[in-house]
């Protein structure tokens, strides 16, 4: 792949992310439910997640990052036409927007703004809209925020999904460029599935009710590592991409096994594969921009770097995509 001399095409000019600083680790878990820290290990690869103050809302995280990534693009706020958020854990459900929250933080208050809900495949679904909006000329620079306060929606009495999910937000700007071009994405969705991982409110609950996520988790799990390895496969596939060529692969950081797997399949080393989530956790949609933001941070997004992501979520929604990395735009970040 040479990125040199093609026509401008949705590139991603700057990745980065907002951590917050409180640590939830297993051993805090066995406090209050029936775990371990070996069980959570074992299973997840989790040994611990970030957790948002109680001050600390969503647009709050993704404000942070945001700001961080208009700055990695070389832009102001001012430059920023578009914002879009995906996130399963807004800062109000249904209104306003997360993503009118973060352009009002910014300062932008006559702005395109929106939040999607793709779930954890979030952060693919951002890459599929941002690329057509500046691909189709109707917008120059496109912000992209996955941010999640996981923890809002959390039952913490619940061990068999409490212990997978933190808090942490990732951006990135999305512009027309002939440096770090976006590949490829493919996105997609089976509804029929949505009963094994939702946020449920039962139709005779009051408005008030909190809401909290449920999973099958098992059953999530197989379909999760079937769907990934086709998706990831019928891409390269697609774009006449051999597994070796990939430099990196970022996927989602839901469960260390669905990584491995999707990892074997492609054969693929230790040394090409980004892994946070026994750092983290699964942020949801702001899982891959923390991921690439640390493996750029790390300085593992090199000069040409050929990078694959791939994501897997409630709805279920899925994805991956392809990106080229290391234009000249890049290493200014
Ligand atoms: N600590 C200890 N035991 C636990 C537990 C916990 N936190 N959570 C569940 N268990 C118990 C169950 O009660 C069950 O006990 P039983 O056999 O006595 O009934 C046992 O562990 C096995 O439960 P099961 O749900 O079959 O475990 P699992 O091996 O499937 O692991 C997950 C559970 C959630 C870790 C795993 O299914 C998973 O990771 N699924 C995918 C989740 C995911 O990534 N979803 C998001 C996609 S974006």
């Amino acid at each position: 792949m040479n990125s040199k001399n093609l026509t401008p095409k949705a590139s991603l000019k700057s990745i980065a992310s907002y951590i917050p600083e409180k640590i939830l680790s297993n051993k805090d878990f066995e406090q209050f439910i029936d775990t371990s820290d070996e069980w959570i290990v074992r299973r997840t690869g989790i040994k611990e997640r970030r957790i948002a103050k109680d001050d600390e809302t969503n647009s709050d995280l993704g404000t942070k990052a945001a700001i961080k990534a208009i700055q990695r693009a070389h832009l102001t706020p001012k430059d920023i036409d578009a914002i879009v958020v995906a996130t399963l854990s807004p800062d109000y459900f249904t209104m306003p927007s997360t993503a009118c929250k973060i352009a009002a933080n910014l300062g932008l208050t006559n702005i395109t703004a929106f939040d999607i809900s793709a779930a954890c495949s979030g952060f693919i679904y951002l890459l599929e809209v941002s690329k057509a909006l500046v691909e189709s000329g109707a917008k120059k620079n496109v912000l992209i925020v996955g941010s999640e306060k996981a923890s809002s929606i959390m039952d913490y009495t619940d061990r068999s999904i409490c212990i997978l999910f933190g808090d942490g937000a990732g951006a990135g700007v999305v512009s027309l460029d002939t440096q770090n071009p976006i590949i490829d994405v493919h996105t997609a969705s089976n509804g029929e599935f949505g009963e094994l991982l939702m946020t449920k409110r039962s139709p005779k609950a009051k408005l008030c009710e909190p809401l909290a996520m449920k999973m099958k988790g098992n059953e999530v799990f197989k379909i999760a590592v079937n769907t990934l390895c086709n998706d990831v496969i019928e891409l390269l596939n697609k774009n006449n991409i051999d597994s070796n060529q990939i430099d990196l692969f970022i996927p989602h950081q839901a469960n260390l096994r669905i990584i491995k797997a999707v990892q074997e399949k492609l054969q693929l080393s230790d040394e090409k594969c980004v892994i946070t989530v026994e750092k983290f956790g699964n942020t949801s949609a702001a899982s891959i921009p923390m991921a690439m933001n640390e493996a750029y941070e790390e300085g593992r997004l090199k000069k040409g770097s050929l990078i694959l992501l791939d994501a897997f979520g409630g709805g279920f929604t899925w994805g991956s995509a392809l990106l080229q990395f290391g234009g000249e735009n890049f290493t200014r970040f």
